[in-house]
């Protein structure tokens, strides 16, 4: 596919504990290029919400006025990853008479049986839905179609799977982006963002689960015969592994971090009896002591397990899906501590890997980091595009065309 210019396309990944913007461009032939990145440390968001609009937004520009001094242009609009355990999913239907004497599927039909099987779910008024994405197409009852269009039939049925949010939530993040003087082309789970940049065609063919531990939240994404089938935000990230170590051990988070990243393993059969102790700095005026590291991995160990088992059950409600053949991607940066892609092949019972975000034309090593998927997968996201998913003309779609995307 030839593409006429070179149209510059930035991510921005507001993650509870980092903030990360990428920029990319499309090159000639319709591959992404990534020109620039820009990285700051988070503040004001909780759990997916903002807490401190000030807070948010200085630390949005910081990692925005990073990726325009690296390419040496202003970022101005940016689809921007949106998450938090306000976050709920739905599978719904819908259909549609094709009308005509030809009763041939056209775009129009299709925009019109995607929109017909939001009407199926019945929100409150304070959540708002941010996507509709089409699983299979089912003409006079015949599935297993992805594309229906120039197809004739006299009803045309679909399965979709509707994400959907609180309104307030998303629009203060929204908020945060504009009081960083940027404005919001588009909103996007971060969970399918990631799932874009880490899960590789086979996978989502055959059927794989994606677990991104996260700082704030841990999100499920269940994708099998390339449709998104079921996902779900857990509120427990690597902060609440980190906050158990702080009040396990009496010591300060910062101290807590170090210890996980540098001692903490969550395969404790692994541990030995000659294992160095781990020097822990008190609270307050209290004394540095030593731990045995037994008690600091047991400490991990079970948050990861309690964390895996609640996945373990999300998964086993969405097993209308169908088998998972090819197992489990473990991503965001809690899975880099120690064991636990081999702790979720285990507890969910599927082999499992560690999910990095594909490796796209210009970008650096150091962003092939699990922490990095959601900010890359933004950048690539085309997910519900295809083959036509109307924007819902909902508040989310209003609000953005306020800002003037
Ligand atoms: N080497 C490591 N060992 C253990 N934990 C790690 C390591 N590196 C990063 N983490 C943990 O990963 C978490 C941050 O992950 P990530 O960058 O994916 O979160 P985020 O995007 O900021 O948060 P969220 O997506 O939940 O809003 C932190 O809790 C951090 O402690
Ligand atoms: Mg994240």
């Amino acid at each position: 596919m030839k593409v006429k210019s070179n149209p510059i396309i930035c991510g921005l990944d507001v993650g509870t504990t980092k903030i990360c913007m990428m920029v990319a461009r499309r090159d000639r032939d319709g591959g992404l290029e990534l020109i620039s990145s820009g990285y700051a440390e988070s503040a004001g968001l909780v759990k997916g919400a903002v807490v401190n609009l000030d807070e948010i937004a200085a630390s949005i520009r910081k990692a925005a006025s990073e990726a325009e001094m690296k390419c040496g242009m202003p970022v101005d609009c940016v689809k921007v990853g949106v998450g938090g355990d306000h976050f709920q999913s739905y599978n719904s239907r819908g259909a549609v008479t094709i009308a005509g004497e030809r009763q041939e599927v056209t775009d129009q039909a299709v925009d019109q049986v995607v929109l017909a099987s939001r009407a199926s779910v019945a929100l409150p008024p304070d959540r708002e839905i941010v996507h509709v994405l089409p699983q299979e197409f089912f003409l006079d009852g015949r599935g297993d179609i992805q594309n229906p269009v120039g197809l004739f039939g006299s009803q045309l049925d679909v399965d979709v799977h509707i994400v959907t949010c609180q309104k307030a939530l998303c629009l203060n993040l929204i908020n945060a982006v504009n009081r960083a003087e940027i404005r919001v082309r588009k909103v996007v789970f971060k969970a399918l963002a990631s799932a874009e940049a880490v899960l590789t065609k086979d996978e989502k063919e055959l059927g794989v689960v994606l677990v991104e531990i996260g700082g704030g939240g841990t999100d499920i994404v269940v994708v099998r015969q390339n449709a998104v089938r079921f996902t779900k935000v857990l509120p427990v990230g690597g902060v609440s592994f980190t906050r158990d170590l702080a009040f396990g051990l009496q010591t300060p988070v910062e101290e807590a971090e170090r210890i996980k990243k540098e001692s903490g393993t969550v395969l404790t059969e692994r541990l030995s009896d000659g294992d160095e102790p781990v020097q822990v700095l008190g609270t307050g005026a209290r004394e540095p002591r030593e731990v045995s590291r037994r008690v600091v991995c047991e400490i991990l160990r079970a948050r990861a397990m309690e964390t895996l088992e609640i996945v373990a059950d999300e998964i086993r409600k969405a097993e209308d899906a169908g088998p998972l053949v090819a197992g489990a991607v473990v991503s965001g940066g809690g899975s880099m501590l120690d064991g636990m892609v081999e702790l979720a092949a285990d507890v969910l019972d599927m082999p499992a890997r560690q999910g990095l975000p594909r490796k796209v034309k210009g970008m650096k090593d150091d962003l092939i980091h699990p922490g990095y998927a959601t900010a890359v997968g933004l950048t690539m996201f085309t997910m519900g595009a295809a083959p036509r998913a109307p924007s819902p003309p909902g508040f989310l779609a209003r609000v953005l065309a306020w800002v003037g995307a």
